[in-house]
């Protein structure tokens, strides 16, 4: 497609002379000449290295939910910096993050981490210490970080791989991880309630974990059918299985206590990790009371030297504080409002059958059927390629969603309605360039 500008081209050629492929993240590749360079962010706005201006739904995949170096957070970092970062000791930062989340999100403790992978991880081991069994269950197209034993049957595996629909195999996504690692982890479709029961009363005495992203923030936030997290809540229940939200994507963005209030659902551990801290690098493991204190200082670890670390600490400090007390959520959810409903009209007023999923925080849009979809298998049946020259024609315009449709449109608060405007003004005409 041939998106980069000169300015671009000519730093991404140094950073490919150093950097494996020019980037930091395999996601980020989107080929030699469609790989962009950002030199700056503001508010819902990013330019890159040739100073082209794009409204930005990518942030950074999710964590931006105020607006690219928001004031409120860039300030309290700023004080923060001066106080030192490390120390090897509880700072009065973690204390109050930790408080914010537990009121938020109703949970009793909380520990502090960097990534979401590491906390995906971290969740995993206490589940493992706390029911004394080793397997867990996760399902299709759903992520759960870089982690050797989640690397399966996740987003980036191709229709193909998955096995039969009725037989489905966990099938790795990365070469390097040992082949006995597959035997820990059991993938089903998601919103399947007979395979899904099947599964659990046929094995649990060997089940850890249920792993589950409440809405698939990986694969166009597909939504959980009525009843399907419940039912989740229920086999835990009854099988003394740990019950996870990954909610790396969905916490402090769909609703200040994550899916957890959305859907009204509580599980035993919760992820967060993006939104917590508007794009600073920390992550949290929160849950209940019984299944958190499974970490014991000498026979059950969790550690790391960076966690907690008091920029991190302070930047979800200020972005917390802000969701408490700002009107965020509603404003976000108004203003996805507007663009998925502008959205859908000018599919259908375009006759490309559709379907615009998720919630308004972060919607996805699905090409080729009219029919909500339910699970990965689904996803990967529309038309993919369709989406993708969409995805271009936009960017090629000033409005960037990943080109890839499986990444959701994700919405910051600095966003105004003249950019939800500007936005559908735009989607129109890519939608019109690709039909001509
Ligand atoms: C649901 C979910 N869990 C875990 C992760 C991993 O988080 P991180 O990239 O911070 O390690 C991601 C990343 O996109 C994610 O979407």
């Amino acid at each position: 497609m041939g998106i980069q500008g000169k300015r671009t081209k000519a730093t991404f050629e140094k950073a490919k002379q150093v950097i494996p492929h020019g980037v930091n993240s395999n996601f980020r590749y989107w080929g030699d000449d469609d790989t962009l360079v950002i030199s700056r962010g503001e508010g819902a706005y990013i330019w890159d290295e040739d100073g082209t201006k794009y409204i930005d739904y990518r942030l950074g995949f999710g964590p931006v939910i105020l607006g690219h170096a928001y004031p409120a957070v860039v300030e309290r970092v700023r004080e923060a910096l001066d106080m030192g970062n490390v120390f090897a000791w509880t700072t009065p930062p973690e204390v109050k993050v930790a408080e914010r989340i537990s009121r938020m999100c109703n949970v009793d403790k909380v520990r502090l981490t960097n990534t979401g992978s590491e906390a995906a991880f971290h969740a995993l081991r206490i589940a493992r210490a706390h029911t004394g069994r080793e397997k867990f269950i996760k399902f299709e197209g759903q992520y759960h970080g870089m982690i050797d034993y989640f690397m399966y049957s996740t987003a980036s595996t191709g229709l193909d791989d998955l096995g039969p629909r009725d037989h489905p195999v966990s099938s790795v996504t990365t070469k390097g991880i040992p082949k006995g690692i597959q035997e820990y982890v059991i993938n089903l479709p998601f919103n399947d309630f007979e395979m899904f029961e099947e599964t659990v009363e046929r094995g649990w005495e060997d089940i850890a974990a249920i792993f589950i992203e409440p809405i698939l923030g990986n694969c166009a936030s597909v939504m959980p059918k009525p009843g399907f997290l419940e039912k989740t809540r229920e086999l835990c229940d009854k099988y003394g299985i740990v019950m996870v939200f990954d909610e790396v994507k969905t916490g402090f963005r769909i609703a200040n206590g994550g899916a957890q209030e959305y859907f009204g659902v509580q599980a035993d551990l919760v992820t967060y990790a993006k939104a917590m801290g508007n794009g600073f690098p920390i992550a949290a493991i929160a849950g209940k009371e019984e299944v958190m204190m499974t970490i014991q200082p000498g026979s059950m670890a969790h550690g790391g030297t960076y966690s907690g670390n008091v920029v991190g600490a302070a930047a979800a400090d200020a972005t917390l504080e802000f969701l408490e007390t700002q009107p965020v959520m509603e404003t976000i959810n108004r203003r996805g409002g507007v663009l998925m409903k502008g959205i859908d009209e000018i599919l259908t007023e375009a006759n490309i059958p559709h379907v615009v999923t998720g919630v308004p925080g972060m919607f996805g849009i699905l090409l080729g059927s009219d029919e909500e979809p339910s699970e990965f298998r689904d996803y990967l049946s529309g038309d993919g390629a369709l989406y993708e020259e969409i995805g271009i024609e936009l960017i090629k315009r000033g409005v960037q969603p990943d080109a890839d449709g499986r990444e959701p449109w994700f919405l910051c608060y600095a966003l105004s309605d003249d950019d939800v405007d500007e936005t559908l003004n735009v989607f129109n005409d890519a939608v019109e360039a690709v039909k001509k």
